[in-house]
């Protein structure tokens, strides 16, 4: 059987949602103050971002943009950007640009002719036009890893300067050694005040907000619900499906969801049990286990990045989980 568009619909909704547990709503709070603060004027602070692959950076990003954006026909309060693929102080400007809208697209002709100053006083131009309060650069850790430092230095350095002239203050996110920036002390003063880090979900240390969040999750599905993904059982099988990983717990429900659509069938235990099933066959299955069986691990170091030299090429760590833990163990850690 196939699904309706009714259904589709459905699903990708439950995909969009986003859930505003505590460490979320801790993020929001400080960039609604760093907003605040740009409507105010004068000299802006910046806020630094962290957070391994599918802890939500993107998602609350996005929220955060899409809610003061909304409704917003010729401003941009919030400009949502990116690092740029080539790595000059021209492109980072020209990308800002273009995430402005003032760019339509890359073959634009002026985009191989302008002076480095004249594109830069576009951009501040540009910025009051759109009356834009707020910068959010994500994926910023792709310039932490280019190699030269000389170039590094110069990208930030101008991202300072537009910060300064436009009195806009800067968010940078992404992967947890974007913090090498407070390396920079002009930088790190920026950011001394303002420095959040999304963590994975842990069972062991922060029981409550992993209920917190399946409560809200549990609210954005689209289909009767027969067994609460806060029952013990179904938390604990949903943990060891996920480690901890939004991204997971999320791909494992929206499959477990679709299923449910297709049959017209509540969200059970069973439907859990056959989602887990299709995303990774052949692994043993929490949802079938018995909870003193149920195999816990959590994230218990994040990735990191490391710098390559003459004789290393730079590398990336990735994030390291712990052994195995039962029920009794985490239970005695609580
Ligand atoms: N608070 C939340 N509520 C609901 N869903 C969330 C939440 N946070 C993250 N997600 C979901 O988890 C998935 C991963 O989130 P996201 O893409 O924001 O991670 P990320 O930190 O940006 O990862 P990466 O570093 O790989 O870009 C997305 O599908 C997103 O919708
Ligand atoms: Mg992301």
């Amino acid at each position: 059987m196939s699904l309706t568009d009714a259904n589709k619909s459905k699903i990708r909704t439950f995909k969009d949602s986003f859930c505003l547990y505590t460490p979320v709503r801790e993020v929001l709070a400080d960039l609604e103050s760093l907003y605040q603060s740009a409507e105010i004027g004068g000299d802006q602070l910046s806020m630094l971002l962290c957070g391994d692959t599918g802890t939500g950076k993107s998602a609350l990003i996005r929220y955060f943009s899409e809610t003061k954006n909304q409704n917003q026909s010729e401003s941009l309060p919030i400009l949502l950007s990116r690092v740029p693929s080539k790595l000059t102080v021209e492109d980072t400007t020209r990308q800002l640009l273009c995430d402005l809208g003032v760019f339509g697209s890359s073959s634009h002709r002026y985009k191989n002719t302008q002076s480095d100053a004249h594109l830069t006083s576009r951009l501040l131009d540009a910025l009051r036009v759109k009356n834009t309060k707020l910068i959010i650069i994500n994926e910023f850790q792709e310039l932490i890893e280019f190699k030269g430092a000389r170039d590094r230095q110069a990208i930030g350095n101008r991202l300072k300067l537009i910060s300064e002239e436009a009195g806009v203050p800067i968010v940078l996110a992404g992967m947890p050694w974007i913090d090498e920036i407070l390396n920079d002390s002009q930088w790190a003063s920026r950011l001394a005040t303002r420095r959040h880090t999304l963590n994975y979900l842990s069972l062991s240390k922060r029981p409550k907000e992993y209920n917190e969040l399946l409560k809200l999750l549990e609210q954005s599905i689209p289909c009767e619900v027969e067994n609460s993904l806060t029952e013990f059982e179904i938390s604990l099988s949903l943990f060891a499906a996920s480690c901890g990983e939004i991204r997971q717990l999320k791909a494992l429900l929206t499959e477990a969801i679709k299923l449910c659509l297709i049959s017209s069938k509540p969200l059970s235990k069973q439907s859990l049990s056959d989602s887990f099933k299709n995303l990774y066959p052949g692994n043993e299955n929490p949802f079938d286990l018995p909870k003193e069986k149920i195999k816990i691990r959590e994230v218990e170091m994040h990735s990191q990045y490391i710098r390559g030299d003459s004789s290393h090429r730079a590398s990336i760590e990735p994030r390291r989980l712990s052994e195995v833990m039962t029920l009794t163990q985490i239970l005695s850690k609580k």
